[in-house]
């Protein structure tokens, strides 16, 4: 009969090696499921600082998790109903990046308007964007108005939580 290891070093060797492989699994597993339990409470949301002051505008670039899309957040005249308008800046017509335009008497005298505000202007083929009336397009060959985020304030942050089905889709 083989004679048998001492009761003591059997459970010395298996406590230690099973304590460190936990403290192991420990030390990876709690920060991964961290980083895991964020990603999950916000998927596909952008947050941050929204423009204060009316007629302000800030950039941004919203990824839905398949494709990137650049936006333009603007901040709206209280006297109009105020809020943001918070668009696709590309182009419905041909797929180009259209820019916020805050000389708008410059951009005025280009497509023969006279205009009272800044507005989205597209320089490929002059199409141009009321952001006060979002659905009406003021000037150009665009086939539509431009594609809209799904956002919302919060504590001074502008949330992006989406965009409109089918953005970017040209033609
Ligand atoms: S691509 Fe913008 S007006 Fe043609």
């Amino acid at each position: 009969m083989a004679a048998r290891p001492p009761k003591k070093a059997i459970l010395a060797g298996v406590n230690r090696k099973g304590f460190l492989g936990l403290a192991v699994t420990a030390l990876v597993m709690t920060p991964l499921g961290a980083i895991a339990q964020n990603w999950r409470a916000a998927p596909g949301s952008l947050r941050l600082k929204a423009p204060a002051r009316t007629w302000d505008a800030v950039e941004f670039s919203y990824s839905d998790g398949a494709r990137s899309f650049p936006g333009i957040a603007v901040r709206l005249p209280e006297a109009s109903g105020g809020g943001l308008c918070a668009v696709c800046s590309i182009c419905p017509h041909m797929g180009c990046l259209f820019r916020y335009e805050t000389d708008y008497e410059d951009i005025g005298s280009v497509i023969g308007l006279r205009l009272q505000h800044p507005v989205f202007h597209c320089a490929c083929h002059g199409s141009t964007y009321d952001p006060l009336r979002i659905d009406n397009v003021i000037h150009g060959p665009t086939p539509r108005r431009p594609w809209l985020f799904t956002a919302h304030e919060e504590a001074g942050d502008i949330v992006v939580t989406g965009i409109e089905a089918g953005a970017g889709e040209i033609g």
